[in-house]
Formats: structure tokens, sequence, C-alpha cells
């Protein structure tokens, strides 16, 4: 009973910090700053999705364009979940322009073809799946929450980049 009444206490005692209650074990500083990488990343992504779906109008890509659209606005998805976990740990999303590619573990390529952009993405997919792994891994069972959403994303950049490899495949041939 005191042992309830205890973690009452405690977790109106911090209640101005949100969601993060004393139980949080992991290092909060360096989960933030880790997660403003991640939403740096989602944002390129984002922003390169959308200029191949621009830019693939007109080239022989009728499907193709579809594709970068759907992932251009999953990635924005993404960068929206970051940005709100952020938020509840008590940090500010950085969406500053300045800096986002230095941010960014991914790349913002653009690719003259159809095939260089479906290229660029799948490398951006890798390098986003290889990232978020050793995040996932980092995180453990320190910040379940952070950690499931991580896990959620990385399924879906696996997805993302299937994807892109049976499009290359397609293309190339
Ligand atoms: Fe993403
Ligand atoms: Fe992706």
């Amino acid at each position: 009973m005191s042992d309830i009444q205890e973690l009452r206490r405690r977790a109106r005692q911090h209640m101005e910090e949100g969601a993060v209650t004393s139980a949080y074990t992991a290092d909060r500083e360096t989960v933030i700053r880790i997660l403003n990488e991640v939403l740096a990343t989602e944002t390129v992504c984002t922003l390169r999705y959308r200029n191949h779906y621009f830019m693939a109008r007109g080239i022989h890509a009728t499907g193709v364009e579809e594709e970068f659209l759907e992932h251009a606005n999953q990635e924005q998805q993404h960068a929206d979940m970051v940005a709100k976990r952020i938020c509840e740990l008590g940090g500010t999303p950085n969406l500053n322009p300045e800096g986002l590619a230095q941010r960014s573990h991914a790349q913002y390529g653009e690719g003259e073809t159809l095939e260089e952009m479906i290229r660029e993405d799948l490398v951006a997919e890798r390098i986003a799946i290889a990232t978020y792994s050793e995040i996932i891994r980092w995180l453990a069972n320190e910040d379940p929450t952070t950690r499931r959403m991580m896990e959620e994303l990385l399924a879906t950049e696996e997805e993302h980049a299937d994807d892109m490899a049976k499009l290359l495949s397609r293309v190339a041939s």
C-alpha cells in the first residue's frame, strides 16, 4: 500500500515533466538528442521522396511516382511521431532547416534518372535501417515507449527498402 502511495506521490511531484516519471531510467538528454537526429533523417527522407515524386512525373514512371509519394507521406508521419515523442520527453523538436542535412543520418540525393532516384532511396533506407536497429539495441528496456516507436519505424523502413529493391530490378532490367 505504501509503495503505491509513494509511487503516486513521486508521479505528482514531477507532473510538470509530463509523461516522464522517475521510473524512466534512460539518459533523457541523450534520447532527445538521438530522436532529433531521427527527426532530421525522416524530414530529409520526406523531402527526397517528394523531389523524386515530382521529378519522376513525365519519365516512364507510372506506378513509380505513386510509390515515391506514398513513401514521402509515410516519412512525414514518422517525423510527426518522433516530434511528438520528443515533446513527451520534455525536449524541443529541432526542425531548423539550418544544419538539417548534417543532423540527418541519410542523405538528400536527387538523382538524374529514375534508376538513380531509386538507388538514392534504397541507400537512404538501408542507412535508416542500420542506425534505427542500433538505437533500438541501445534503448534496450530503458525506454519501452520510444523503443516501440523506433521498432515501428524500422518495420516500415524495411518495407520501403524492399519496395525500392523491387522497383530497381524492374527499372534496371
Ligand atoms: Fe521513415
Ligand atoms: Fe523509409
